[in-house]
């Protein structure tokens, strides 16, 4: 469907999450690359995905996958040149499909030449870039993210003698956003790559740019004051571009992020995601529901990012202690599988490859208000590999095909970036795109019609949501309206068959249309619309009054 005028791009995006890492090697040194990236750009768009995002790829040490940047104007020697990036740039784009990339902003890595200079001397220019302190007790109201392998946000630096601030990993020391060459350096490196061409960014970490004494050192005004910054210096220079919030936040903590639509564009649905699987796993739809109730209005412009897995472990912060023990006993009974405070699994593998479910939950991710994005791999059901570490078990080389190292690299196996997913179930024999491609009914032609069902309508992406509440509760039931244009999505959360009465009355006279194959359902009457539905079934109708 063509945008209506005014309507950002965003709110209709189909967003796949790639790493360049892991997608295609084509020079068969066993790690992907640009080139490679651009290679598959076509699978891509058979997808039916229209909006690419990129994890860091920057030059890095690779101590957090490229999260500890230790260069921001230019690519990581494995994975190309700029000229490279540039040239995929303009590939991605020649097909419509725009490009999202990661910006760490709250911290670099301790080898960047900053933290070098910083640490060098107590007198260096630089000193001030990071957050430097002579003891490690302030701030001490401010939690650990990465519980299981941090003690302190403090680290001590034999070489200058002091202690130095980190939200994640002690070689990924904070910048200090009080200082405003910070600031202005930051916004040099956004600006070099938006004049480069990119479409938007995710921006990292956002919650811990300030830290105050006295506070949790999260989500502060400061903070926002800085985000409101640099979202000013984008419209005035480059309107139409897009700024993404990583914020794991309770929704009243989210909801500033988008301030008067003059902050982010689009943000993270954190706590929504967790619940999802939740609903699915206690077969009730309160868990869905009521976080969807507690989510404030955000501004006409703004948008939710939705998704059900990405890079990191499926995080739990955002629940309650006993919500948090019911999702570990419910999907990561094995400790293996458990990091910090969340999951580390893929999709297919937390849903038991069952095929339903997993249609389900992406029927749900497309539905539900808001933006999705789709993690690579998950489209066909990839497998995870809780034997490497970290969250490097989510992160294993795309499967191409169930030929030489799955069609990823030409390559000695040994020499891969990381082992392919080789067991029975989720290895590369058994789940490749090649073979799902011959197949009509294989999960990736399915997502592929999904996406082009959820493209025939501009109702997902920017229209009003409404629930209703059948007495069945394993019923998950809303009507999403834009304009004129409704859609009644119903979705079955149990593992058996279920019969649902609902009140559609205000919709009497109207005939319901199943999207997927345009048949026509019964007209709505006075009394209450019967439907069945099988095992972890949806619908979705489109209402119209013939
Ligand atoms: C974000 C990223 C995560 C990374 C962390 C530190 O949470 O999603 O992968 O480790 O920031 O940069
Ligand atoms: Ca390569």
């Amino acid at each position: 469907m063509p945008l209506e005028k005014d309507e950002p791009w965003y709110k209709h995006a189909i967003i796949y999450q790639a790493h360049v890492r892991t997608f295609y090697d084509s020079n068969g040194d066993g790690i992907g690359d640009f080139p490679g990236l651009d290679e598959k750009l076509d699978y891509l768009v058979d997808l039916g995905i229209n909006t690419i995002w990129l994890m860091p790829f920057f030059p890095s040490p690779l101590r957090d996958d490229g999260y500890d940047i230790a260069d921001y104007y230019s690519v990581h020697s494995s994975y190309g040149t700029l000229e490279d990036f540039k040239k995929f740039l303009v590939s991605a784009h020649e097909r419509r499909i725009r490009v999202i990339i990661e910006m760490v902003l709250n911290h670099t890595s301790d080898q960047h030449p900053w933290f070098q200079e910083s640490r060098s001397s107590q007198e260096n220019p630089r000193r001030d870039w990071y957050v430097w302190s002579s003891t490690d007790a302030r701030y001490h109201e401010a939690r650990i993210i990465f519980l299981d392998t941090e003690m302190s946000n403090w680290a001590w630096d034999p070489v200058s003698k002091s202690y130095y601030w980190h939200r994640f990993f002690s070689h990924q020391p904070d910048l200090n956003y009080d200082n405003p060459a910070v600031r202005e350096e930051i916004w040099n490196v956004m600006k070099f790559w938006l004049e480069m061409g990119v479409d938007g960014f995710r921006l990292d970490a956002v919650p811990y740019l300030v830290e105050r004494e006295g506070t949790n050192c999260e989500n502060l005004p400061e903070t926002h004051a800085i985000l409101k910054e640099l979202r000013r210096k984008l419209d005035e220079q480059f309107p139409g571009k897009m700024l993404l919030a990583e914020a794991n936040q309770w929704p009243a903590d989210l909801r500033p992020y988008f301030a008067d639509g003059d902050e982010f564009h689009m943000a993270f649905h954190f706590p929504l995601m967790p619940r999802m699987f939740m609903g699915v796993k206690l077969e009730d739809r309160k868990p869905i529901t009521e976080i969807l109730q507690q989510t404030p209005e955000i501004p006409p412009s703004c948008q939710w990012c939705l998704f059900l897995r990405n890079h990191d472990e499926l995080t739990l912060e955002m629940l309650t202690d006993i919500e948090r023990d019911y999702m570990n006993d419910s999907y990561a009974q094995d400790k293996a599988m458990r990091l910090n405070l969340g999951i580390r699994r893929r999709l297919a593998t937390l849903l038991d490859n069952d095929r339903r479910r997993i249609e389900l939950m992406n029927g749900m991710l497309m539905s539900l208000p808001g933006t999705p994005s789709i993690y690579y791999g998950d489209e066909i059901g990839m497998g995870d590999n809780i034997n490497l570490g970290d969250r490097n078990g989510v992160r294993t080389p795309m499967q191409w095909s169930g030929g030489w190292n799955g069609g990823f690299s030409a390559a000695d196996p040994e020499k891969l970036y990381a082992p392919l997913i080789q067991d029975p179930v989720y290895g590369f024999p058994a789940v490749n795109v090649l073979s799902q491609k011959r197949t009509q009914h294989s999960l990736l032609n399915w997502m592929g019609r999904l996406i082009a069902v959820r493209k025939t309508t501009h109702a997902f992406g920017s229209g009003s949501i409404e629930f209703l509440y059948p007495g069945n509760q394993r019923i998950l039931a809303y009507v999403r309206q834009l304009g004129d244009e409704k859609i009644l999505v119903v979705n079955n959360l149990s593992n058996a068959a279920q019969a649902v009465e609902l009140d559609l009355r205000r919709y009497k006279g109207n005939i319901l249309i199943e999207m997927f194959g345009k048949n026509i359902f019964p007209r709505v009457g006075e009394l209450p619309y019967l439907l069945t539905l099988g095992p972890y079934q949806f619908y979705w109708f489109r209402l119209r009054r013939i």
